[in-house]
């Protein structure tokens, strides 16, 4: 592929201002709407409980899309809502085709849709293609029909090794603890075949070698095409093919914290097939315009190999886990922003971008903590030791404006423009995540970072439910973060937020370029330019000095001189440029 010349305009008075200019990412001429896009996901659970029942819902999400729009995103995207008996939060899902009545129904869904398009806002739904519920039709009838029918050909069965099968077919260990298989029993009551779940026992593994399973995703997707959704976020999307022969991998079947990740060469993860499925699907999507995207949720490493997810007849967009998961320091944050826009501009792929999701620590807690996470690294307890909250909201102030300013798209999760920590003191006794259960609590698993939003300050359980009992109890300190108070004040984490998204979508910051300015780069600083735009990172202990500009946004709105940036800090600036 060739590499059209960089595009900024007149090199040299930009490089008198700015020393050396690295350039990374030519502009492109390719003006998808999802290529600068911004999606904000949305939790149902923790959004808007608008039934009162302590458990958020479509109606809730459609009440409240307003303030989306006021934020400034371009499309939500729904985690599950479908069917399921909620042993994972939804990601279990028993009718792929309806509404759990805990969300509401169809018609719920269809009037959200209609609302977020008379607001101008994508929606975007979950797909959960790697497993059902046990309580899914399919399953059920797989239990009930023999070993070796046909039932069971949707689903990974296999005999047991050992004397009498009493041993599990493999190694591979659940992503949630434990061996990622369950023996099952025959009609008779005695022992029978096991399957596979990488996940939950409650979540059977679908076997994708099975040209049903194909037609019956494929008629999923049509289905929710049809209602108008704009595109999936596919779940899991690197898993759903497995290696022939289902060899020993030797542990959990995510590569676990001893192996490190184990990006393509575990046998779950990343099978060549995988790539034939969403080719498929990407012909489904086109019968419905252009505008339709897929997203993976791919835990793929390297970034090299993320690449072959977002090529052009493949999906539009891959989370950026590596991004997400890089340290708060300028080597770290050059390094991915490096090989995110060298690997995947190599397939003519814009990045993304993502600093919180349902599945990890909120960034404000995680960049409170200067150590490790524990246990994990995916939930944060009563016993370990807690973030330092200030520290960690002057970081994430800082991270996500950083992230703001970069070309491509942007990932938001609910309550991050809020600047929500994780409920890190959480009574073990109102924890759901299966990870809690099945590790015997050794991980704290998810619940942290899925306690409902705070809306309005004075609202009973602050605005989230007027009746009932939050499904999780809100940390003491939320009502001083309700949308309402920081709406008020133009100070807040949220005013950031709605300010940078507004001057990301002018400046179109999404669909712009990015080259280092050297002079402002160091270990302990960053400093890049999209367009006209300066974006400066100070990671180190002390304020750093600016090239002289108009400051368009700050993460610290208390910060005075405009010639200095201090430590923890991001800003933008139009730069005034020497013309030499
Ligand atoms: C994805 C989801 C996570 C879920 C898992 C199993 O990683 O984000 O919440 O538990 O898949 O579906
Ligand atoms: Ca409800």
């Amino acid at each position: 592929m060739s590499v059209a010349p960089p595009q900024l305009p007149a090199a040299l008075p930009h490089s008198m201002a700015l020393g050396e200019l690295t350039e990374v990412h030519p502009l492109s001429a390719n003006e998808h709407w999802s290529r600068s896009s911004v999606i904000y996901q949305i939790y149902p659970r923790s959004f808007r409980d608008l039934n009162g029942d302590g458990i958020g819902d479509l109606p809730g999400i459609t009440a409240e899309l307003h303030h989306l729009a006021a934020l400034g995103v371009d499309a939500v995207w729904l985690s599950p809502f479908f069917t399921s008996p909620q042993r994972d939060a939804g990601y279990d899902v028993s009718d792929y085709c309806d509404v759990d009545p805990l969300f509401g129904t169809l018609a719920d869904f269809d009037a959200l849709v209609s609302r977020a398009a008379v607001l101008n806002l994508r929606v975007i739904v979950d797909l959960v293609p790697n497993h059902c519920s046990s309580e899914h039709p399919l399953f059920a009838a797989a239990l009930a029909a023999p070993a070796g029918s046909t039932e069971r050909e949707l689903f990974i069965f296999r005999d047991g090794l050992g004397a009498s099968g009493e041993l599990p077919p493999n190694d591979w260990e659940s992503h949630f603890g434990g061996s990622a298989w369950t023996r099952t029993a025959d009609a008779d009551g005695g022992p029978g075949q096991w399957y596979l779940h990488l996940f939950d026992s409650s979540q059977p593994d679908f076997n994708w070698d099975s040209p049903r399973v194909h037609a019956e995703f494929e008629r999923i997707l049509r289905f929710w095409l049809d209602r108008g959704v704009d595109g999936f976020r596919v779940d899991v999307a690197h898993a759903l093919v497995k290696a022939q022969g289902l060899p020993n991998w030797g542990g959990r079947a995510d590569g676990g914290s001893s192996k490190g990740f184990p990006g393509h060469r575990a046998p779950m993860f990343g099978q060549p097939a995988l790539h034939d499925i969403y080719r498929q699907w990407r012909k489904v999507l086109a019968e419905y315009g252009q505008d339709k995207i897929l997203c993976a949720e791919a835990n793929v490493d390297p970034l090299d190999r993320l690449a072959d997810w977002v090529r052009p007849d493949e999906m539009h967009q891959a989370f950026n886990f590596p991004y997400l998961n890089a340290e708060f320091s300028a080597p770290s944050l050059r390094a991915v922003v490096d090989a995110s826009l060298g690997s995947l501009g190599r397939v003519g792929a814009p990045s993304t971008w993502v600093l919180s999701n349902h599945d990890v620590v909120r960034h404000v807690s995680r960049l409170g903590l200067d150590g490790q996470l524990p246990r994990g690294g995916d939930g944060i307890g009563p016993g370990d030791v807690q973030p330092n909250l200030e520290l960690g909201r002057r970081r994430a102030a800082a991270s996500s404006l950083f992230m703001l300013g970069l070309p491509g798209g942007a990932y938001l999760y609910q309550g991050e423009e809020l600047g929500l920590p994780d409920h890190t003191t959480l009574d073990h006794g109102h924890r759901q995540d299966p990870t809690f259960g099945r590790t015997g609590g050794e991980r704290i698993g998810r619940d942290g970072c899925r306690v409902p939003l705070p809306w309005r300050a004075e609202d009973t359980n602050v605005g989230f439910s007027s009746e009932g009992t939050p499904w999780l109890p809100f940390p003491k300190s939320w009502r001083a973060l309700a949308r309402d108070v920081q709406a008020a004040d133009d100070r807040s984490h949220l005013a950031l937020y709605t300010g940078a998204l507004a001057l990301r979508r002018d400046l179109r910051l999404g669909a712009g370029s990015l080259a280092w300015a050297e002079r402002y780069c160091s270990d302990s600083s960053l400093a890049y330019l999209n367009g006209n735009t300066l974006v400066v990172l100070n990671t180190s202990g002390a304020p750093m000095d600016l090239p002289a500009g108009d400051v368009l946004i700050r993460s610290d709105s208390s910060a005075a001189p405009t010639d200095q940036l201090n430590s923890g800090e991001t800003i933008w600036l139009s730069p005034v440029l020497e013309v030499g």
